[in-house]
């Protein structure tokens, strides 16, 4: 699904990302955990293709293609999905023609007709229904005036639309109350089957006990320096991250 060789990224000529090592296989769920600052977000805002970062070095292959030379559009109609830390809001444009609009373009991209009206709404109802969304959500514009928690219901209903091949979550550390991490971690396990998969950027322990990742990374000062199962999360939760950095500063001598 996904392979990162060797990634270093920098964002105003300061080096974030020092040479990032990541594999993930279809159908397996990756957890990123780190302390504040590590590089989480600036990981997948590459990935995405966010120009405010250069990538100066390593390699990154998704589902065959050299991903580092598609442009970001491209790389969500290719079935890369990212969720928004802040989602932006949209005033004046419904989600429902959001949708439509998304939708089409991937299936553009695909070789395939757009949908028809009656299709495309048959759609909304059905995914609308997995994630629990109400319909009165989905007609009003695009996260405007939505609340922490319909935000994150939303995002995970254009998660659900789009049907993407790889996910991924970024989520803030604070303002995720335990109902917003429920919707999160229910969508991303009603979505996820063994052609599918996602990488959970987070903070919390209680999230991945929600979701179930197969592997959880932690990233510390732009490099991936330790990965082990599930177990791992609890044992951050339980220790914190000082016996993971210390180790991490002597074998890369900072
Ligand atoms: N626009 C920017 N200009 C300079 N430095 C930045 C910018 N954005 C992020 N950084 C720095 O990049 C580092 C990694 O940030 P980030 O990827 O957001 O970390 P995380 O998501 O792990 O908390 C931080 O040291 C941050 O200060
Ligand atoms: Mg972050």
């Amino acid at each position: 699904m996904l392979e990162v060789r060797n990634l270093h990224a920098t964002i105003a000529g300061k080096e974030i990302l020092k040479g990032i090592n990541l594999t993930v296989r279809d159908g397996e769920i990756h957890a990123i955990m780190g302390p504040n600052g590590s590089g989480k977000s600036t990981l997948s805002a590459v990935l995405t293709g966010n120009p405010l970062y250069e990538v100066t070095d390593g390699v990154v292959i998704f589902e065959g293609q050299d991903l580092l030379q598609m442009k970001p559009e491209d790389r969500a109609r290719a079935g890369l999905f990212l969720s928004f830390q802040y989602p932006v809001e949209i005033p004046g444009v419904s989600m429902t023609n959001f949708m439509r609009a998304a939708i089409n373009a991937k299936r553009e991209y695909e070789g395939k007709e757009p949908l028809n009206a009656a299709d495309f709404m048959k759609l909304m109802r059905e995914k609308r229904k997995l994630v629990d969304l109400d319909s009165k959500l989905s007609r009003r514009s695009v996260n405007e005036g939505f609340s922490g928690g319909e935000k994150k219901r939303n995002e995970i209903f254009q998660m659900a639309m789009l049907e993407p091949k790889l996910s991924i979550l970024d989520e803030t550390d604070s303002g995720l109350d335990v109902d917003a991490m429920r919707v999160v971690a229910d969508g991303v396990n009603k979505m996820h089957n063994d052609t599918t998969s996602a990488i959970v950027i987070t903070h919390y322990e209680r999230l991945l006990d929600m979701i179930k990742p197969n592997v959880v990374h932690v990233l510390y000062n732009g490099r991936i320096v330790k990965t082990a199962g599930p177990q791992l999360a609890r044992e951050i939760e339980q220790r914190g991250y000082d016996w993971i950095k210390e180790a991490a500063d002597a074998a890369f001598g900072e």
